[in-house]
């Protein structure tokens, strides 16, 4: 019955952690994709204002006006950045399944950072193209000189990930400028994913898009205001590119949800800096408790840590954790290795603080 295409892809890692987990009763659960406060309540007011108001119908496809507006100009005003065009989509997730579909095809190869987040694996095998993968151990720095060493006249695109998740890389201007400047000598595109935008800790929220001007940016709402169930984001870029994948979305999505499109016009410009203060208080608790037990990078941004596992061996690691009732996941389930293991800190200190006790207890056996 099955389509070729889905002996492409697996869901196996994550399941098999899931499986484990199923039979945990009270898991300390470092495992979590997203923040652990709730959509602030002005943003809920704004979506459950318009459901009231009867605003509960289909959109047109590229999205409301006034959120592409709100968009364009948040752009102008934070970054100087003026984007051809914009489509207002079903989360991050919608816009990269248009854009991989509207852009790869058999044969194209598209470049990855190793570690990555999953979809970025999964997209290109679904569409007949490969992805090619950028190995950044220990620092999941992507410097242009391993790029150079994987880029082939098959390469189609690269795709960034800044602050990233896994391993909550968050690049310095002088390393977006050196990834812009390779893409430009070799004409890629750079699908940018700028989800964990405001997640980032000692530097400035920035956006490729200031740097490179063949960039289609994504980025959304689910993670800055906590909108994973709203299913809301966006993507801005070259004209051509987001025609195409507007007339994707007509024939797939239809249009992002109506009342979550009227709320993201107030979360665009929602003030989450005391938010940001907690998670970077999160962040250093969590590198402090690991560092001295654990190969572990300091993460810039996004909500996760990337420790290496003790005897190299992630899954075997995991196994050990849910063991001792926590719940993280094993690195392979983001990479081509199975060296390190994927905690969240998107969680109460006091969560953190009792996964750092099982993490070092395990450590010293
Ligand atoms: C890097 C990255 N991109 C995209 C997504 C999906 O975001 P959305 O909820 O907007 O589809 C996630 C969610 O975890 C993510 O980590």
């Amino acid at each position: 019955m099955l389509a070729n295409r889905m002996k492409a892809i697996d869901s196996s890692g994550i399941r098999k952690v899931f499986d484990l987990a199923a039979r945990l009763e009270d898991p300390v659960n470092l495992s979590i994709g997203q923040p652990d406060f709730d959509v602030p309540d002005e943003i809920k007011e704004v979506g459950i204002d318009s459901i009231r108001e009867g605003f509960n119908r289909y959109t047109v496809t590229q999205g409301i006006p006034e959120l592409q507006e709100a968009v364009r100009e948040h752009y102008r005003s934070h970054y100087g950045v003026e984007f051809e065009d914009i489509l207002i989509t079903s989360g991050v997730s919608g816009g990269l399944t248009l854009a991989f579909i509207a852009l790869v095809e058999a044969g194209d190869e598209v470049l990855l950072s190793d570690p990555y987040f999953v979809m970025y694996k999964h997209l290109p095998n679904l569409f007949g193209g490969k992805p090619i993968f950028v190995d950044t151990y220990p620092d999941f720095a992507l410097l242009p000189e391993k790029l150079e060493e994987k880029v082939t006249p098959r390469t189609k695109m690269l795709v960034i990930n800044s602050p990233a998740n896994p391993t909550g890389k968050a690049y310095a201007p002088d390393e977006l400028r050196a990834i812009a400047d390779f893409a430009r000598k070799h004409d890629l595109l750079v699908i940018s994913d700028e989800i964990y935008d405001h997640f980032i800790y000692d530097q400035q929220p920035d956006t490729f898009a200031k740097y490179y001007e063949k960039t289609l940016l994504l980025n959304g709402f689910s993670k800055t205001a906590a909108m994973t169930g709203w299913r809301l984001g966006y993507a801005a870029g070259p004209h051509e590119i987001i025609e195409s994948m507007k007339t994707l979305q007509q024939y797939s999505f239809v249009c992002a949800p109506s009342f979550a499109q009227k709320a993201g016009i107030a979360a665009l410009e929602l003030d989450i800096s005391k938010r940001i203060a907690e998670y970077r208080v999160k962040r250093d608790l969590i590198y402090e408790g690991l560092k001295g037990h654990f190969e572990v990078e300091k993460p810039g941004g996004a909500f996760y840590i990337f420790p290496k596992a003790p005897g190299g061996d992630g899954v075997k690691f995991v196994e050990k954790a849910i063991a001792n009732n926590l719940l993280i996941i094993p690195g392979n389930v983001f990479s081509e290795e199975n060296t390190h293991f994927r905690l969240s800190f998107a969680a109460t200190d006091e969560t953190i603080q009792r996964g750092i006790e099982i993490l070092q207890k395990i450590v010293k056996g």
